[in-house]
């Protein structure tokens, strides 16, 4: 503002008012573009867990402590270029200093910092376990409770604020990675294999993570949707999904079940309290809570169940549901108003 406030056009630089003005909107426009990337439900520089408040001081860390380095190297170049040369005993204490003793000194309180960040080397392990499995393009979330019951969902993860838990993360079939920046880092999920990752959300939100390797056709469609709440609004919910199915109430979520066994859906699906028991599908007992679709690709409704039921293959090639388009548009409807209602 000040810039532009001080140079005005002139009839003795009428260009340098419009350079100045075009230069300050373009540096506008980038700056924001940049600083818009830096916030959000999926952000490493706005942490909300342990892990990610850690990684984030040590981003900085790293960023500013960089900066001073590279100045002092710069200033050391200019040095070199400028200063006549100095007797050899002054430049051996360079080498010496700036070659051995510094790094050392820098690189070891480093090294002693960031080890105890490393997920394997975490002694504490969570009140609470949550089994993640990855699939193409999906993830099953199982919560292995203290009582040797356990209660599967998928697509959507949710955590009590202020509290330890520990995800054990695996593959069915490829290599995939689980990322939520605002929690956490980032760690593979490999098949044959399970990695801990310890994580301690500290701030109530809702939250976005995604598969961070390329896995596939629908890599880019793998996301995962997490909710932090409160103890008592993570127990309301833990203690529904523990639940069977809900009862169908209307003819039209009648006609729906029947159409879920009749389409073969209950092959690849299970309904827990029906006889739908498929495994190689998302569980589908509580489908209608999700805030999400298909790995949290569309928002989760009856006019988006009916769409991806009806072209799963348009909206994500390549994942292993196959579009049913074969289905008539009032038996679509109650096939989607039947899984919406399943609370
Ligand atoms: Cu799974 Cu990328």
């Amino acid at each position: 503002m000040c810039m532009a406030r001080q140079i005005r056009p002139s009839s003795q630089f009428p260009n340098a008012y419009w350079f100045v003005l075009r230069a300050r909107v373009l540096l506008g426009l980038c700056s924001t573009l940049l600083l818009s990337g830096c916030a959000g439900v999926q952000s490493a520089l706005q942490p909300a867990g342990r892990e990610s408040r850690e990684l984030a001081d040590l981003f900085w860390l790293m960023t500013v402590g960089g900066a001073i380095i590279w100045l002092i190297v710069m200033g050391l170049l200019f040095y070199a270029l400028y200063v006549p040369p100095q007797s050899a005993r002054r430049a051996s204490l360079l080498v010496w200093g700036g070659g051995i003793a510094f790094p050392v000194v820098v690189l070891i309180p480093l090294l002693i910092y960031t080890l105890p960040m490393m997920p394997s080397l975490r002694s504490e392990s969570g009140k609470l376990r949550i089994e993640i499995e990855s699939h193409l393009y999906w993830w099953k979330v199982t919560y292995r409770l203290a009582d040797g019951t356990s209660v599967v969902t998928a697509n959507e993860l949710h955590l009590p604020v202020g509290q330890r838990a520990e995800l054990l993360l695996s593959s069915a079939d490829v290599i995939h990675s689980f990322w939520v920046p605002s929690l956490a880092g980032k760690m593979d999920m490999i098949p044959g294999r399970i990695n801990r990752l310890p994580l301690q959300p500290e701030k109530i939100g809702i939250y976005r993570g995604a598969c961070a390797e390329l896995c596939g056709q629908g890599h880019a469609f793998m996301a995962l949707d997490i909710k932090v709440d409160d103890e008592a609004t993570f127990g309301a919910w833990l203690r529904n999904q523990q639940l069977s199915a809900n009862s169908v109430a209307t003819p039209e979520e009648q006609r729906g079940a029947a159409l879920f066994q009749e389409s073969g859906c209950s092959a690849c699906h299970a309904i827990r309290g029906t006889e739908a028991n498929g495994n190689l599908g998302p569980d589908l007992t509580h489908v209608g809570t999700r805030a999400t679709l298909a790995a949290g690709l569309l928002p989760n409704n009856v006019g988006t169940m009916a769409g991806w039921i009806a072209a799963s293959q348009d909206l994500k090639p390549g994942n292993k549901m196959p579009s049913l388009a074969v289905l008539h548009g009032d038996d679509l409807r109650a096939l989607a108003a039947y899984l919406t209602a399943l609370k």
